[in-house]
């Protein structure tokens, strides 16, 4: 794999997945535009790339409607993006009777709402390369099933649908649209869900995982192949990488 000559958004690049998937990238030479709403937090990133030319650019995505102005200014300084790989995403667990509407909404809007306005800014002309490729983080609870993970699971499982029909869509322009559903993956993400559960709950999360949990770096693999010219032919698919979670 090798992205020289590449422009890569990388969203949640100030922690986690987001984080270890902009210092891969750099390494397969892809000069990477990092955000994130911490802009300390997305330095400390920008200091761990290899390579030269990156840039970190802030943004709330929970503000949607300056989703398009955001991107169109962030490429007419960076150029145009051949890559997009959206980790910025949030966490509820909660059994359904103690959820409220606001908390949903807040939600939807960052795991869902920002990632279709982002594909709808990221196709306007002058904001993509052609060939260029998509890469949504979506998860083994859009796939399969716990209790307290029902609307993060439904924000999950809306993701690998909107994959299949923008992959349909946007295939005539080159542009593919991919998944990766990720199983528990050591990140501060992991770290707030071990503060609800008791020990020997999170214990059982663990052993659910045959290959135990995973991290950050496994996950960025997989989003690595799926936007390099190893994904070439890759487009609408879901690409499972959890430990063997869901194999069972
Ligand atoms: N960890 C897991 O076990 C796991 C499993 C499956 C899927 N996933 C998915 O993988 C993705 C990354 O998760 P992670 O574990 O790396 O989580 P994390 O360490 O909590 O990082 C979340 C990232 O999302 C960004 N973010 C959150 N709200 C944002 C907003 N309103 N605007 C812009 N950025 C925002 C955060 O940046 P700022 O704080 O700087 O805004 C941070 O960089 C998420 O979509 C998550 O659902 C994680």
């Amino acid at each position: 794999m090798d992205l020289a000559g590449t422009t890569v958004l990388v969203t949640g690049a100030s922690s986690g997945i987001g984080r270890d998937t902009a210092i891969l990238l750099s390494s397969l030479n892809a000069r990477i535009v990092l955000t994130g709403r911490n802009r300390d937090r997305l330095r400390e990133t920008l200091a761990r790339l290899d390579g030269q030319g990156h840039r970190v650019e802030p943004f709330d995505f929970s503000r949607l409607e300056e989703i398009a102005d955001w991107l169109r200014s962030l490429t007419a300084g960076a150029g145009p993006l051949n890559g997009l790989v959206h980790c910025a995403g949030v966490e509820l667990i909660s059994p359904i009777r103690f959820v409220r509407q606001q908390d949903v909404e807040e939600l939807v809007r960052i795991n869902l709402l920002s990632s279709i306005m982002l594909v709808r800014a990221f196709t306007q002309k002058a904001c993509h390369a052609t060939p260029s490729s998509i890469v949504f983080l979506s998860s083994i609870m859009g796939t399969n099933g716990a209790p307290s993970m029902s609307v993060y699971g439904a924000s999950k499982a809306a993701l690998i649908g909107l994959a299949k029909s923008l992959a349909v869509e946007l295939a005539p322009r080159r542009i593919r649209v991919n998944c990766v559903a990720a199983g528990c993956v050591q990140t501060e993400m992991l770290a707030r869900f071990r503060d609800l559960f008791s020990v020997e709950q999170f214990q059982a999360l663990e052993r659910a995982h045959p290959l135990g949990f995973g991290t950050a770096r496994d996950v960025a693999h997989a989003a690595a192949f799926l936007l390099a010219d190893t994904g070439r032919w890759i487009t609408g698919s879901t690409l499972t990488v959890d430990g063997g979670y869901s194999a069972q």
